[in-house]
């Protein structure tokens, strides 16, 4: 077991909750709006120093004007989230050090699985991308430095992009920026991918027991280095200019699954494609072991309910070691 004891003050709808884990499986059951995911966005605000949601302001419990969670871990680390509304200021205080971002040190891995990933396989480009951008964040502290400034440098020419005067030279250091950040992307997205690709046929099997194959492409824009990503931002100026945002680069990647070589969407049927997503969820769970040495928790949102039995048998089978966390409306069976 890695937490003790969850607590929450001013957390959303909760006024005071305390979740104290006496196994390896602790439940959380109540009717819909009753703050359940609430407690989970806690728990991952207390373990990454962010919400997988929302943002802060949004979270404190309406009339109040702070929230705080606090984190027991087994081994008899503390760490506490304080957020200030009125000062727009949040506050972590892990082994007797304050500081305003969660410390690297004190960053639990956690595999989160909400009932929206159970439609990974059919969503949108973004969403699939969102996804395994998350993912791999968690894995790559690089990956995910190197993400939020390509979005940032993004949003910035897609800016310039739309002002009335512009020379093509202004474009030139977002250019240069994008390119750089843009390439290091895609070489971490493409070695994820055939990580990944390594592995999900084998465990996929395991899941839905039969000799099904299955893969992931990583569609991008062009096959090139980084003189050849400048060249392109360069060449699509004008055209930009008119449409008014950025047609080229990593933010248009698009993620593919396949069943038996043939695209999933469309053709797998619904229980495949949620084996699909168990299956990437087992393999997130060992790179994250494999990489950072950690068991991760596990928090399962309202999708136990949803599997069959034998989907429900491979999760408690696989997450055996994990600590594992799962909300459900109404009660839930005791399958662990
Ligand atoms: N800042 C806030 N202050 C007070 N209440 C809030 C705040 N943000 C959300 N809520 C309310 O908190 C309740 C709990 O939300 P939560 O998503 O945790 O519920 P849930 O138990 O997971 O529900 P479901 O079963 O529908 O997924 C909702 O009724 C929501 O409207
Ligand atoms: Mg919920």
């Amino acid at each position: 077991m890695i937490i003790k004891s969850v607590k929450l003050t001013n957390f959303r709808s909760h006024e005071f909750f305390e979740l104290n884990c006496w196994k390896e499986t602790a439940m959380i059951s109540g009717e819909n709006g009753s703050g359940k995911t609430s407690i989970l966005e806690g728990i991952y605000e207390t373990l990454q120093g962010k919400s997988f949601r929302a943002v802060d302001r949004e979270i404190v419990k309406r009339g109040k004007d702070f929230y705080r969670v606090e984190v027991l871990y087994v081994d008899g680390e503390k760490v506490v989230v304080i957020y200030d509304a009125k000062a727009n200021k949040k506050t972590f205080l892990a082994g007797d050090k304050k500081t305003a971002r969660l410390p690297r040190k004190y960053k639990y891995p956690i595999v989160l699985f909400e009932p929206d990933d159970l439609n990974l396989v059919g969503a949108s480009p973004s969403r699939k991308r969102d996804y395994f951008d998350r993912s791999f964040s968690q894995l790559n502290e690089k990956y995910s430095s190197s993400l939020s400034k390509y979005n940032k440098a993004l949003r910035q020419r897609n800016e310039l992009l739309k002002k009335e005067y512009l020379k093509k030279e202004e474009m030139f250091s977002w250019n240069v920026l994008l390119a750089r950040l843009g390439v290091e992307l895609w070489k971490t997205r493409v070695s994820f991918v055939e990580k990944i690709n390594k592995r999900l046929t084998d465990v996929y099997r395991s899941i839905a027991e039969n000799d099904d194959k299955i893969g992931i492409t990583l569609e991008r824009d062009a096959e090139f280095e980084e003189s050849g990503y400048l060249r392109q931002l360069e060449a699509n100026f004008e055209r930009d200019r008119m449409i008014g945002h950025t047609s080229f680069g990593a933010h248009r990647d698009n993620y593919t699954f396949f069943f038996n070589e043939v695209e999933a969407d469309g053709s797998a049927s619904r229980g495949e494609v949620r084996s699909i997503v168990i299956a990437l969820k087992f393999i997130e769970a060992e790179e994250i072991f494999e990489k950072l040495g950690k068991v991760p928790v596990v928090l399962l949102d309202d999708v136990f309910s949803e599997l069959d039995e034998t989907r429900q048998k491979a999760l408690v089978k696989n997450f055996k070691k994990n600590q594992v966390i799962i909300t459900s409306v109404g009660a839930v069976e005791d399958n662990y």
